[in-house]
């Protein structure tokens, strides 16, 4: 049985139900033993040793990630899946639903597989670009952007799946 980790940091929430959906497809479809974890100053030092596959997710925001979802990219992944995604939904995410993808690539390039590189010791085998909310100002439940679509996360995990199991 495959055993996977999933850290991530949010900022509006978007991150944490993407994990969660994550989770769920690769318990139910693909028997993966699944951990999940919101990063914060308790939980940034999970020891990594069990796990064959570990999936990092963060919020994007203002251009940048999440400050522990970065730094928990520094750890040692050798011998493991490194798995990556961002939610990004006000730059990134709407590019691609609109197949506009010389931008897609460019702002995923920058935002995501950049710090990747930059931050991560092997390589990931798959990355992905989901998208989010952002809440309008004084109107709770009301939104500017809503672009968080489940089917995105589920087809994923089933692309995860088939590359552990
Ligand atoms: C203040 C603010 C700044 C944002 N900046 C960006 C940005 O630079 N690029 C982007 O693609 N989305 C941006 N967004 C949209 C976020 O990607 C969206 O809120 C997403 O849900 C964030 O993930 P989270 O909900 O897990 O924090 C921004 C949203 C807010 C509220």
């Amino acid at each position: 049985m495959s055993k996977t980790l999933i850290a991530y940091g949010t900022r509006f929430g978007a991150t944490a139900k993407s994990s969660e959906v994550i989770a769920r497809e690769l318990k139910e479809k693909f028997n993966h033993e699944v951990e999940v974890v919101k990063l914060s100053s308790e939980t940034e030092n999970v020891d990594l040793s069990s796990f064959d596959n570990v999936i990092v997710g963060s919020s994007l925001a203002k251009f940048s990630w999440t400050k522990r979802a970065k730094k928990f990219l520094k750890n040692d992944f050798s011998g493991k899946k490194l798995f990556v995604f961002i939610s990004s939904a006000g730059i990134t995410y709407p590019a691609l639903e609109k197949g506009e993808m010389e931008k897609y690539e460019k702002w995923k390039g920058r935002f995501l597989d950049k710090v990747v590189k930059k931050n991560a010791n092997i390589e990931p085998t798959l990355t992905a670009v989901f998208g989010g909310w952002i809440e309008n100002r004084g109107k709770p439940g009301t939104y500017s952007t809503h672009n968080w679509k489940e089917e995105d996360m589920v087809k994923w995990a089933e692309e995860i799946g088939k590359l552990t199991s």
